[in-house]
């Protein structure tokens, strides 16, 4: 092997050696077990610049790193990305909403989220937030962010300092009921605050939207929170906005309880057709066009549960990913999104735990509610979904709902090294079933069973180190 370039430039190089598993290559979601990599005794190799240089077994590591140092682990598998989750709503898991979606945002959502015009409280927030991430292996997010600038600017702000990687748009409200005054501006306040937000924080930290680990999105809370003239003035704006790689993130088919839910609520005061028409365009009655779409390939949409096939249909043809939230889903009573229709659709489905509607903040839990909520599924729609899926959908289509897979999402060499490192004998059920539980024969299969148990058993306490682009994160003090 000739020597590596990197070394030449003197850069420090280090080796993490731990059981691997991640998901190579760029599969289609119905290919991603033949992508499956495991490594028992493998070694990752990071340069100085954070890359992956070399991914292996421990005994092939190339001559050329045999000096570099060695941290081991028991398990290494790459940074999870949390596609929906709600800085506002830090601290307001498991609150008790006394009903389903609109009720607990009346009564739950909109008080919390009114704090965050407080500086102080804001920040403190934003370290906490910081701080859940870190316990979590949260190595990058989708976030949805505070309808407060300030809360906005001290969630970046800890999110740079942390290191980790955020994409984060203000919550956008111009109308709604009075428990959500405070978090409503008009119009023109709508536009400005994002039209700024955009400009103070989009990729500041390189200058260019496929590097930078700091990113805006444009996020209208749902359409209920908005109006068609709101749609309309967002749409010209992200027609500039998506050219320098903002974002556009929102709610879709969440909550269909008959005559008085969301989805009911969304067709009617808007005369359409489809939910999924108010976030393209197609916003006057009848799905009329009325402005340009919000959709595309740096465009995700939370839950989508009740979507009608052409819904999924046209997610899948403009690249919108869905962020899938089982968690919440369960707590607010949403019901499930049928998955394999939705795979089958072909759109990309990604894992968000939707704290605070989520209860809980680690990705690997919610895979597990994935994996026990589509094994519930009526009939033949039920599926035991595959482990290889599981940490698919917990990674690397979480890459891929950002549109950052060139980036990060797996441990593939020339990717930015996002990993965490796990030992099991920090969550002592965890070390007790992979080290006593029965595996199959076959060394394929157990293979499998291994992950399986890796991702369902996992718990944060032993999540013993977070890395992003090679460094270490680090949370922030309280
Ligand atoms: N729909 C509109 N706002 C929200 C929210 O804050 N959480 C969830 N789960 N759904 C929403
Ligand atoms: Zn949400």
């Amino acid at each position: 092997m000739t020597e590596p370039s990197h070394l030449a430039s003197g850069g420090e190089v280090r080796v993490y050696r731990a059981h691997v598993f991640h998901i190579a290559g760029a599969p289609d979601q119905t290919d991603v077990a033949s992508h499956l990599v495991s490594l028992p005794d493998g070694a990752l190799v990071v340069d100085g610049e954070g890359r992956i240089v070399w991914l292996g077994d421990w005994a092939a590591l190339p001559a050329a790193f045999a000096g570099a140092p060695v941290t081991r682990a028991d398990y290494l598998v790459p940074g999870f990305v949390d596609s929906h989750v709600h800085f506002p709503q830090s601290y307001a898991t498991a609150a008790h909403g006394g009903g389903q979606l609109l009720e607990w945002l009346d009564h739950c959502i909109f008080p919390t989220e009114a704090q965050f015009a407080d500086l102080e409280f804001a920040d403190r927030a934003a370290r906490y937030f910081t701080r859940r991430r870190i316990a979590a292996g949260t190595t990058a997010a989708m976030v949805f962010g505070s309808a407060f600038p300030v809360a906005q600017d001290a969630l970046y702000r800890a999110t740079l300092e942390a290191g980790l990687r955020v994409v984060s748009g203000r919550g956008i409200q111009t109308v709604g009921p009075e428990a959500a005054s405070a978090l409503i501006t008009s119009e023109e306040d709508a536009i400005r605050l994002v039209a700024e937000e955009i400009d103070r924080w989009h990729a500041v930290d390189t200058g260019d939207p496929r590097s930078a680990h700091v990113q805006v999105a444009v996020v209208p809370r749902f359409s209920l929170s908005v109006t068609p003239r709101t749609l309309a003035a967002l749409g010209e704006l992200y027609d500039e906005a998506r050219m320098t790689g903002v974002y556009f993130h929102s709610h879709l088919n969440e909550n269909n309880r008959k005559g008085d839910g969301e989805i009911a609520a969304v067709l009617g005061s808007y005369g359409v057709e489809a939910y999924l028409d108010t976030y393209d365009g197609r916003f006057l009655p009848g799905s009329k066009s009325g402005g340009h779409s919000l959709l595309g390939r740096r465009s995700s949409l939370a839950h989508a549960v009740h979507s009608q096939p052409r819904e999924l249909a046209r997610m899948a043809e403009t690249g919108t990913s869905i962020a899938h939230c089982p968690t919440s889903q369960l707590f607010l009573g949403s019901g499930t999104m049928p998955w394999r229709a939705t795979v089958e659709a072909g759109v990309n489905i990604a894992l968000g735990s939707d704290i605070g509607a989520g209860d809980e903040w680690l990705i690997s839990r919610v895979a597990g509610d994935c994996y026990k909520v589509h094994i519930s599924e009526e009939g033949d729609a039920g599926t035991a979904i595959h482990p290889a899926e599981l940490l698919f959908a917990a990674t690397l289509a979480g890459a891929r709902a950002l549109d950052m897979e060139h980036a990060f999402g797996n441990l593939d060499v020339g990717k930015d090294a996002d990993f965490l490192l796990i030992e099991t004998s920090r969550w002592e059920p965890l070390e007790g079933m992979l080290s006593m539980g029965i595996r199959s024969d076959d060394e394929e299969q157990a293979t499998l069973e291994e992950l399986f148990t890796l991702l369902v058993g996992l718990r944060q306490p032993a999540i013993a180190a977070v890395y992003v682009a090679g460094e270490k994160a680090v949370a922030p003090e309280l």
